[in-house]
């Protein structure tokens, strides 16, 4: 028996990083997984290796979680056994861009805005109702530290990272009566393709933003999520953020490493 034994867990951006990282943790533990993202090749790939290796059932299924219509139908016609959702792992967001707000790309805030905020929104609008109804579940919501603090030319990243943290409250105020969990596991730096997506394929770019020093790994982030949805039921994780030691903050780096 592992810790999630009889338990279903949604995550969105299940094909990289984080996403990734945590299904193969919940996989693990013998979770049952529902993954979504808009790679659908790599992440059907994905699906059969977790089947095999860990005996689990997987559904997946490709969302792109800007497109409300997409989320409602998709999370709507789910068959009836994959609706009974413990926990919702709202991961899917990126950042695009680093520039002063004066200079900034207009679809760049569109694209992070759409899918670190509206995205989270409209994926959080489906599933809710279904925890609601069965008195139980664990909405936990990667957020950032960026959610906390504002750096230098992150100015909208920061801000849909600091809504996402306002909606991790908000949802924790209004299913306070529901028996549903609501956590935020905030990072700062994390070794994915994060950076890699943030200088638009740019991997020299990329590749600095870690140098010469120890960055967490998507697997600290899915040790920590683990950890938040496997405390006792009276238990409710708010928040966590979680950084490697050379990081004080977003802006305070030690690179000496
Ligand atoms: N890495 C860090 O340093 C760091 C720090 C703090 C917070 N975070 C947060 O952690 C989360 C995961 O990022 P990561 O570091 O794991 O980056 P990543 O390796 O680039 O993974 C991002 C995932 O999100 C998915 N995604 C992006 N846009 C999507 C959309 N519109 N619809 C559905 N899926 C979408 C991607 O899948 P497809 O491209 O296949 O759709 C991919 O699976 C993000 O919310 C990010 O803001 C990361």
């Amino acid at each position: 028996m592992g810790l999630l034994s009889n338990k279903t867990a949604f995550i969105t951006g299940a094909t990289s990083g984080i996403g990734k990282a945590c299904a193969e943790e919940f996989a693990k533990e013998g979770a049952d997984l529902i993954l979504s993202a808009r790679r659908i090749e790599k992440l059907n790939e994905f699906a059969e290796i977790l089947k095999k290796d860990f005996g689990i059932k997987v559904f997946s299924f490709k969302l792109d979680v800007r497109n409300y219509q997409d989320v409602k139908n998709s999370i709507s016609s789910l068959p009836g056994e994959w609706k009974k959702i413990d926990i919702l792992i709202n991961n899917a967001g990126l950042a695009r861009g680093l520039s002063k707000i004066y200079e900034g790309d207009v679809e760049n805030w569109e694209e992070m805005i759409d899918t670190n905020i509206k995205g989270l929104l409209y994926v959080s609008r489906q599933i809710l109702p279904l925890m609601i109804e069965r008195q139980q579940g664990h909405v936990v919501n990667i957020g950032s530290t960026a959610g906390h603090y504002v750096y230098p030319n992150g100015n909208v990243y920061c801000a849909t990272k600091h809504a996402v943290n306002a909606l991790t409250q908000a949802i924790r105020i209004d299913t306070v009566d529901k028996n549903i969990h609501v956590t935020s596991v905030d990072p700062g730096m994390v070794h994915t393709n994060f950076s890699n997506v943030r200088y638009s394929g740019d991997t020299a770019k990329a590749e600095e933003v870690y140098k010469g020093i120890e960055p967490l790994t998507a697997e600290d982030i899915a040790n920590t999520v683990l950890f938040c949805v496997t405390r006792p039921k009276h238990v409710n994780i708010n928040e966590i953020i979680i950084t490697p030691l050379q990081q004080a903050s977003p802006a305070y780096v030690n690179r000496n490493k």
